[in-house]
Parts: C-alpha cells; sequence; structure tokens
C-alpha cells in the first residue's frame, strides 16, 4: 500500500522533468526501507525499537511498520502522539529521563505507554507519581561511551555503572519492574563498543540480588557515508549476541534496540537545487541549517550524490566544489568539498542520498528556508546515490 496523499514520482527524473522544483524536496524510496527495516528486524538478536527521533515523517513510520517495526523509542509527549496517530497498535517506550510534569502520567493513561526511564534516584519518585509502577517497566540508563562512536549519548545523560544496582533496587522496590539501558553513542564505527558496555553490564548485574528481563542496547548502529565507511551490521548483530550470551538475565530474558541512524538514512534523498556558483563556489537551496543538519557533528562529512540538468542525468569530467547553503550564515557551508560535475550551473539539480536520519528532523526555518515537501518514488527498482 502506498499513502494516496502524498506526491509519488516514478523517479527523480519523473520528478525534476513534471515539476523542475525550485525549493528542496525530500524523496522517499518505500522499497529501500522496506529492505533496510527487514535486514535490521531479521539479523538483530532481539526486539527492535525504532527510535523516532532520526526522522518521524509519518509515511517512514508506515513504512517501518509494514516492514515489521511494532514498537517505538519516543523522547516526548509530542512523538509519543505522533507515532500513536501513525500506528494506532504500537508499543512506545517514553526513553526520556527528562519529561515535561504529568507527560508520563499523560502517555500512560492517555497513550498507553508502560516503559520509562530514569538516571537518576532524583527522577523515581516524580515518575512514580505519575504511573501505575505495579503496570510499568522502568529502565536505569547506564552511562557508557566508545571512542569509535560520531557522537558520546553519554555524556548528558546516565548514571555511573557504579550507581545502577541500587538505581534498579530502587526501582524495584517502587513496584515496577526494574530493566537496564545504555547508548554506547550515536554512529559507533566498531561493533566492539557494544561487546563493551555488555561486559561492564555483566559486571553490574553481578552485584544485583534480583534478574532483570530486559536489557536495551540502545542505538548507534551506523550507516556508511563517503568518508566515513563502517562495518556491515551482521558484525554488530553478531558480536552483540556473542557478548549477550553470558548475562545472566532473567530465563525470559530479552534484548532491545533503539536503531534511529541505521533505519532511516537509506531510504531518502535531498533534492537540491543550484542558486548561484561562483568560480568553485555553489550555493544551493538547502544547507547545514536544512537537509544537512546531521554534517554539523564532527566525522561524517557528506553523503553521496548526482547531479541534473534539465532532467537529465549530468554527467562528464568531475570537481572538487565549495557547497553552500542559502543563508547568510557563514557557517553554512558543508564540511568538506563536494565532487560535482565540472559544469554545474545555476538551475542544475543535485540529489543527495542516504540523508534520511536526522535531516527532516533537524531541519529548521533560520533565514526562512525551510524545506517541507516529501515524495515517494514509486519504481522499485530506483535507487537513490549510494
Ligand atoms: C536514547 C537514544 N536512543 C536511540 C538513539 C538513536 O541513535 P542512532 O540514530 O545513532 O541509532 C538516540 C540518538 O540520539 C538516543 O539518544
Amino acid at each position: 500500500m502506498t499513502n494516496e496523499a502524498m506526491e509519488s514520482f516514478t523517479n527523480v527524473v519523473d520528478l525534476l522533468r513534471k515539476t523542475n522544483p525550485q525549493h528542496p524536496v525530500y524523496c522517499i524510496y518505500p522499497h529501500v526501507y522496506r529492505q533496510t527495516v527487514e535486514h535490521f528486524v531479521n539479523g538483530f538478536p532481539g526486539r527492535v525499537l525504532y527510535a523516532v527521533k532520526a526522522n518521524i515523517h509519518p509515511e517512514i513510520l508506515r513504512i517501518f511498520t509494514e516492514a515489521g517495526i511494532r514498537e517505538f523509542d519516543c523522547a516526548s509527549l509530542r512523538e509519543i502522539e505522533q507515532v500513536r496517530e501513525s500506528c494506532p497498535d504500537a508499543t512506545i517506550y517514553f526513553m526520556n529521563p527528562v519529561r515535561f510534569k504529568g507527560d508520563a502520567r499523560t502517555a500512560q493513561e492517555d497513550y498507553g505507554v508502560r516503559h520509562f526511564l530514569i538516571d537518576h534516584p532524583s527522577g523515581l519518585a516524580p515518575l512514580i507519581e505519575e504511573i501505575n509502577p505495579g503496570n510499568s517497566v522502568i529502565f536505569a540508563r547506564m552511562a557508557v561511551s566508545h571512542a569509535s562512536a560520531l557522537t558520546n549519548l553519554s555524556a548528558k545523560f546516565g548514571a555511573k555503572p557504579e550507581n545502577i544496582p541500587s538505581l534498579l533496587k530502587a526501582i524495584a522496590a517502587s513496584g515496577a519492574e526494574a530493566a537496564l539501558a545504555f547508548n554506547v553513542g550515536s554512529g559507533v564505527k566498531d561493533p566492539e563498543a557494544y561487546a563493551y558496555a555488555i561486559g561492564i553490564v555483566h559486571r553490574v548485574l553481578a552485584e544485583l540480588p534480583f534478574k532483570i528481563r530486559l536489557l536495551d542496547i540502545g542505538g548507534g548502529f551506523p550507516k556508511s557515508y563517503p568518508g566515513y565507511v563502517v562495518p556491515p551490521l551482521e558484525n554488530y548483530f553478531e558480536r552483540t549476541r556473542i557478548a549477550a550470551e553470558e548475562l545472566p538475565l532473567a530465563d525470559n530474558g530479552e534484548l532491545l534496540a533503539e536503531p534511529g541512524r541505521a533505519l532511516s538514512a537509506p531510504g531518502m534523498s535531498a533534492v537540491t537545487c543550484v542558486l548561484l556558483r561562483k568560480t568553485d563556489r555553489v550555493y544551493l537551496n538547502d544547507g547545514m541549517y536544512g537537509a544537512f543538519w546531521d554534517l554539523r557533528v564532527k566525522g561524517q562529512l557528506e553523503y553521496p550524490c548526482r547531479a541534473y540538468r534539465n532532467g537529465e542525468l549530468l554527467q562528464g569530467e568531475k570537481k572538487a566544489f565549495r557547497v553552500l547553503g542559502p543563508t547568510c550564515d557563514s557557517d553554512d557551508e558543508l564540511p568538506v568539498r563536494i565532487e560535482l560535475p565540472a559544469d554545474i550551473d545555476v538551475g542544475d539539480h543535485i540529489e543527495f542520498g542516504t540523508i534520511g536520519a536526522y535531516s527532516l528532523s533537524g531541519r529548521t526555518d533560520f533565514n526562512g528556508f525551510y524545506s517541507d515537501r516529501v515524495v515517494t518514488i514509486s519504481d522499485a527498482t530506483a535507487l537513490p546515490p549510494v
């Protein structure tokens, strides 16, 4: 099934020929997303919660649900509302230790949420006040980072491993089921990072007088980008599976993962248009405050791309260009020079692939530029630039 309310084109050439877009367009390749989700769900040795912060577009939620995602990691009540609207039967996890007052109550009473998270003893009482602990699972989030991650997700949230046993005991004493979560970072380059964190979990669990059932190993599963090449996901799944085998979980113990980037990056491209060319500088209709928001993170440098002129692929000799966005901010420039056809010019289009993660969800309307046109690509043989 496709969403009939959305604009759909056979492929990007069809989009360009029919509409010659002057504003940025995000293209969803449903077949790429389906394959990506099925690959992850079949390969990961546990339950897969999609971290919707990476891309919460309703069409993506719909495709992911169709492809086998039933559980969603949300960070706010707004995300929970959006997921519930798109996926009425979803199981939703509210996995942020910081919430607005009353939101945990609303999440539980109005949206059936049963899974919550804290990372400090001070977070327990305010949460328990709002939910029925007897019907809830509360995760303790452990801080653990790894040098191979693009971003550290334990600098702000997470209790030190030595404080986790007492936190888990306090959760259990409250009447809720105690569970454990960690996040080794985003864009984790080395599968060993998960084994390292699970090793710490092993030591923590050995200090507990009871066994936990659920271990959530977070997100961080990466996607290769030009200049940021990572091992296949199988290596992460296998390393995790082996490391977790020895864990003293309860008999019905389960692993959970919260992938965002690995699921949302592959099936989306952004089609931009050249507004101005000055020698080796190309100014696009979108930039670091829009589709390229994720490139502010050091390490990931660019996306694969291809150029078009008058709806035809533009080929020929290439040259490295500085690529800049449309805003008046000097920082609105892609971090590295991009190889483009040497004669690229005003009105040409450039499609950037694997841009589904942290693009739509990070874009701003700075300077009045805001890309909001999302279309689907119907030809199952069409592929975004890779
Ligand atoms: C709690 C939590 N879970 C999951 C994710 C998803 O991470 P990734 O997109 O690297 O898989 C993040 C990213 O910020 C996060 O903070």
